[in-house]
Parts: C-alpha cells; structure tokens; sequence
C-alpha cells in the first residue's frame, strides 16, 4: 500500500492504561526527535469529561512518569503537548460520537491513523461511525490492539465489522511483540546469516523452546485477564509469533506480502492439538501464593477476590508438520508469577553422529543457540570445548558459551519502546510488522481446538506456587520425550 505519512492520530481508550504506559509516551518519543510529520496532532478519546487543557495535563504528568530524564526536555514537551488534543465521546451516545467526527473532520488535513485501543467489542462500531461520517476513506488506516476476539468466530465477527469499513490492507492489528528489537532481531539473525539455514531444520535441530515468563500478577486487569487466561492473553498471539518468526521459511522480500504469507503457511502447518491429544500435549497451571523476588505475594484466586478456573500458565509440545520440522518438538510455555522474567527461544541441535571420544569419558552435549530477547537481548551458542591440560587421566570436554550481549554491541543506539517503531510504521502506512485478518483467525482455529479438548475433558489448572516454573505435570511434558525445560 503506498501511502503518505498520516498528519492526525487519533487513539480511542487515550485515558486507558495502555496510552499513559506506552502509546503517548511512544508518540512523544519519536516526536521529541523529528522522526513524525512536522504537522502531526493527535487526538485522544475516551469515555472521561476533559478538555484539551485537561487531557493535556494528563500527558505531561505521564510523561514526566514514564519517560527517562535524559529522553525528555521542557521545549519539545511544551511543543508535543501543543499537538495534542481530546474529545470525550461514548460511541453509543449520538451527540458526542457527532461531536467527535466533526472535530475529526476539522482536523484531517492529509491521512489519518485511528488507533482503536479500546475494548474489542467497539471496534466495529467505531469503523461504523467512522465510516458513515465519511472518515474512512482512502488515506485512512485504523490500528487495533489485541484481543481481536475471543475464539474464531468472534475474531470472524470482528473482522468482518472492521473490513466492513476499512479494507484489509488498511487494517493494522498491532502483537506489541513485533515492535521490539529482539524480535525483528530474529529475522535479522536468521535472514542475515548465511551460516545458521544449513542447519535450521528437523536434520540438524532436536528441539525447540519458546519461554515467555513473567513475574508480574494480574496488575489490577483481574477481569479482562479472568476472562483470557494465558492462552488467549500470551498465546494465541505473542507466543504463535515468535513462533512463525522461528519457523518460517525464508520471505523473498521484507514485505507485509512476503513475509506474513510465510508465517501464515506456519500457523497452518500446526499440527492440531484437540480433543485426543490435549492430555499428552498440554499443561495448564494456576499460581497460588507464594514468593517472587524475594516478596511473598497472594496466589490468582486471592488477586482476583474469588474462585477461578483461568489458568495463569500454559504449557505446550506443539508440532510443525512440514518438511523443515517433522519430527521437531516446539516446546511453548508462558506464565505469570514465575520465578524470573525470561522471553527466549532455545534450538537445541542434534548430538555429533559419533563420538571420537568414547573410552575417554569425555561426553558432548548437544549445541544449543538461545536467542534471548526479554529483560536483556543476547545471543549465546553454546560449544563444545576441550578442557585446557594434559589429559594425562583423558581428554576432557566442557561446555562453553559464546555469548553476544546486543545491548553492549549497539551502545551507542536508542533502545525504543515496540510502540515507537509500531507508530512510525502506522503513520507511514507499512504493515510488513502487523498481523494480517488469516493470520490472526489461522491462530484462533488452532487455539479453539486446544479450549475445546479442555472443555471436553473438563480440564482444571494445576496449581503452582508463585515464584515457581509451573506445575511438576509441565515437566513430564518435555522428559516424556527425553527433553528438559531450560531454566
Ligand atoms: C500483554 C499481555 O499483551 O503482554 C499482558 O496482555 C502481558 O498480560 C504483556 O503482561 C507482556 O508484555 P511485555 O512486553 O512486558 O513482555
């Protein structure tokens, strides 16, 4: 799609937690170095009776909050704050909605992003209002938060409210995760390198692990998280995209085309995990209270103030039947409460076909490469090498790490916030970082399938302790194959 950058922002949910956190702090970011249109506004809606005045006494209070002393200073402040404006309006009242498309309208002088980070269940009826006011033409585009949906056929529903309106090459679903570094970092390292494809198959590689562990509770989203548990919050998307980003085959170009068609063909090749397999292939852990950092905290049920079945961690041994990883395990797991923070991607590779070694008590543990991407982003293979001496009593082997620290490598660059290359990408109409309508329903039929094998079977969580890698039953996921988690 070519498209001019957009001169006018708009975010629906501006006064939610996601724009103070990040959105707003994003923007200003890549305003505060000349990175947007020199004209750009923003403007923010919710629900909340503010003016700009108001709104904009909000934004300096975040920003002075969740922007670093040394990447902020009083004139570009000042001047972002100047482009930044708020209508409050409820899309079900009929004089506010007007209100706030005439003040769209008033504000449009070139293209326009609409952010919709709202509660899933109004973006179609946004895109109505947009469209019927004559807003959602060629020129606009419209960003949508995660969840899109809650099984296949609301993620359908939404969909088709949403292209209803704008067509899909206009609609860019935001998986924050494609924004960060050490994700696209994946690509770089993959796509980059002539040295890793030779290997980067069923021949050569023995399994996969994709952790993404967090420490953190529920934060006060109890009810949208009650609702989702890990498989619908983590799974379905941020998850599946790093594993498409792992397992794709290599694009013909870096393009929203080439590149989501590949990781489509990966959804698609996922083996089902349904009714029949979901015993042997899946875990689902809650936590109960328990200790993190050193601090005890109170397990989900306390968090959330009563019983629930939602499970706060989700294991999986997914399959990828294709020639490139027949056979190959894809271990996944998420959770909250776990002992550390820890996004990564581990490939384990075949042992050597033979050992020169036998007799000496030497061994060789397989190579492995981790590819680690949250809190810190490193790079670390991991070798065989001998142990330095005479081997008088026999040739010794120890493993060594060769390991690529990516924060020191590129110190002189800004780290950005996902949001920041995510916006950029929006306001100049790139979409090769967003998830496309297949992809995303491609990662809810295989989800559904593994929620449908639970309901069957009335699968309960398994409870762990917070502060714990999950439930003992995630570990005879793995072992059962000879495998262990990494921890
Ligand atoms: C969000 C989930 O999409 O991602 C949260 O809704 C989760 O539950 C968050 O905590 C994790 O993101 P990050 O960037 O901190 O790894």
């Amino acid at each position: 799609m070519s498209a001019r950058p957009a001169s006018l922002l708009v975010i629906f949910g501006a006064t939610g937690d996601l724009a103070q956190r990040m959105l707003l702090p994003s923007m200003y970011g890549l305003y505060r170095d000349g990175l947007l249109p020199a004209d750009i506004r923003i403007l923010g809606t919710a629900r909340g009776a503010l003016d700009d005045a108001g709104f904009r006494a909000g934004v300096a209070e975040t920003l002075a909050k969740r922007v670093a002393v040394g990447d902020r200073d009083a004139a570009s402040i000042q001047r972002f704050l100047e482009a930044v404006h708020y209508q409050a309006a409820a899309i079900d009242d009929a004089v506010a909605a007007k209100a706030l498309t005439d003040r769209i309208c008033a504000m449009t002088r070139g293209d326009v992003v609409y952010h919709l980070s709202t509660a899933p269940r109004f973006y179609a009826p946004i895109c109505d209002l947009l469209g019927a006011a004559g807003l959602a033409g060629a020129g606009t585009r419209v960003m949508l938060e995660k969840p899109i949906g809650h099984d296949l056929g609301s993620a359908i529903a939404i969909n088709n409210g949403v292209t209803r309106v704008f067509d899909e090459a206009r609609v860019f679903r935001v998986d924050h995760y494609l924004g960060k570094e050490g994700v696209q970092n994946l690509l770089a390292l993959r796509f980059g390198n002539a040295l890793f494809e030779p290997l980067w198959n069923a021949r050569h590689i023995e399994q996969v692990q994709i952790t993404v562990a967090e420490t953190i509770g529920v934060e006060g989203r109890g009810d949208y998280y009650d609702d989702s548990g890990a498989s619908r919050d983590m799974l379905q998307n941020h998850l599946l995209q790093l594993l498409c980003l792992t397992a794709m085959e290599p694009p013909s170009h870096f393009d929203p085309g080439a590149v989501r068609d590949e990781k489509l063909k990966v959804l698609r090749s996922l083996r089902p995990i349904g009714i029949n397999e979901v015993a042997a292939h899946s875990v689902a852990g809650q936590y109960t209270n328990g200790a993190v950092d050193a601090a005890t905290v109170p397990g989900y049920r306390d968090e959330l103030g009563r019983a629930s079945s939602t499970e706060t961690y989700i294991a999986l041994r997914a399959h990828i039947d294709n020639w490139r990883w027949s056979g190959v395990p894809f271990y996944l797991r998420t959770g909250k409460r776990m002992p550390r923070r820890c996004t990564e991607i581990y490939l384990q590779f075949r042992a050597v076909p033979h050992s020169i070694f036998k007799g000496t008590g030497a061994h060789a543990d397989p190579n492995a490469l981790v590819i680690k991407l949250q809190p810190e982003e490193r790079i670390e293979l991991m070798l065989m090498h001998k142990t330095p001496g005479l081997d008088r009593s026999g040739l010794k082997l120890a493993q060594v790490t060769l390991d690529l620290d990516v924060h020191d490598a590129f110190a002189q660059s800004r780290r950005r916030l996902a949001y920041e290359r995510l916006y950029l990408d929006a306001i100049e109409g790139n979409g090769t970082l967003f998830v496309r309508r297949d992809e995303t329903e491609a990662a809810w039929q295989w989800i559904d399938g593994i929620l449908d094998g639970w309901r069957a079977h009335a699968v309960q969580p398994k409870s762990y302790p917070a502060g714990t890698w999950g439930p003992s039953s995630s570990v005879a996921l793995t072992e059962r194959h000879g495998h262990s988690w990494r921890e």
